[in-house]
């Protein structure tokens, strides 16, 4: 048998390595591995036991949830809210923070979630994922919410699983960026990619075209130059990737490079940007950076933004270190 080294033997060598974490936060990396192989279950089963369509119900985002969001949120809590390893919980389909019930232990770690991103994906078959970040908290006590608006520098850790072809879990704790895939035969996550890095240079961007007539001018100008192809002033023909689901753009930018842009737009004055800060924005952002990329607004580095709402939604383009300093540098020059 190949020494095919798991989850937890991999976390366990790199605190030897790495002293810092302890083994409460390898246990917790465990109930969020356990948590999304049952979320891997159900969305692999989908229409066959019924976890398909919508709930009919809305969430604090203003979105109508999907089954699954409802679901995997549920999944995602009854995991981790009896183990004694957390202060406090934050999901996207929740308004509020979620307290840990009173009979049970609290711990030192934060998780904020998103249970199932890309969730428009699920009725058409399309990638998914859950996304989730990690702060260290304060010992024991009932997290109140500046516990939670830290900026996204003081993550211990942020991660995603990948519900696609294969479910892979991508991780990092502040040490290069790992990626698991599911090995269904034996229900552990097994390490397959080691220490991922983004190329610096892409000739491939990902962004909804539909909302061009609410982008800013620096967004416009980048977009109409790629479109230009080796007529324009970047030289290069570029290809265009949209899946709607963050999680599979990101993988793919791990993989093969590329730039991701959900960046500002003009349609909804209170809703100037589409995705969440805490358990979307940061926990990308984190991993990007850690593989050699570049995560911002367009305006600022996302990991330096100091959140005020646990739903805050922010610009997000991250990537390829080149390209993405070109759009800041268009900024600057707007
Ligand atoms: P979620 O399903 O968790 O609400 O997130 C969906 C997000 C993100 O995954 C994706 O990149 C983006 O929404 C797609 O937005 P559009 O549907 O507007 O293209
Ligand atoms: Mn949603
Ligand atoms: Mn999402
Ligand atoms: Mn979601």
């Amino acid at each position: 048998m190949t020494n095919k080294v798991t989850l937890t033997q991999f976390i366990i060598e790199q605190q030897r390595e790495f002293p810092g974490t302890s083994g409460s936060f390898t246990a917790l990396l465990n109930d969020i591995a356990t948590a999304c192989k049952k979320i891997s279950h159900y969305v692999n089963r989908g229409e066959l036991i019924g976890v398909l369509g919508s709930a009919e119900s809305e969430n604090v985002q203003g979105e109508v949830q999907k089954k699954l969001d409802i679901i995997t949120n549920d999944i995602m809590v009854s995991a981790l809210n009896w183990t004694g390893r957390l202060a406090g919980m934050a999901s996207e389909e929740i308004d509020e923070m979620i307290k840990i019930p009173g009979h049970y232990p609290k711990g030192k770690y934060l998780v904020a979630f998103d249970p199932l991103d890309g969730s428009s994906n699920i009725d058409v078959n399309l990638a998914v994922g859950t996304i989730f970040s990690i702060l260290r908290s304060r010992e024991g006590i009932d997290a109140d919410l500046q516990d939670f608006l830290r900026k996204g520098e003081e993550q211990v850790c942020a991660g995603f699983v990948l519900y696609g072809p294969s479910t892979m879990m991508v991780l990092t704790t502040g040490h290069g960026v790992n990626a698991f895939t599911l090995d269904q035969d034996i229900g552990e996550f097994i390490l397959t990619h080691r220490d991922m890095r983004i190329p610096e240079e892409t000739a491939e961007f990902a962004i909804n075209m539909t909302n061009q007539r609410f982008w800013e001018p620096p967004v416009q100008r980048y977009i109409a130059e790629c479109l230009q192809g080796t007529e324009g002033p970047l030289g290069k023909n570029y290809n265009m990737r949209w899946i709607a689901s963050l999680v599979a753009e990101v993988y793919r930018i791990l993989t093969r490079g590329g730039i991701f842009m959900y960046p500002l737009d003009c349609r909804n004055p209170e809703k100037p940007a589409k995705l969440r800060l805490m358990y979307e924005a940061n926990p990308m952002a984190f991993i990007i950076e850690q593989a050699g990329g570049v995560c911002t607004t367009g305006r600022e580095r996302i990991l330096d933004i100091k959140p005020t709402d646990i739903h805050q939604r922010v610009p997000l383009i991250l990537g390829s270190k080149h390209e993405v300093e070109r759009i800041v540098r268009y900024h600057q020059e707007n």
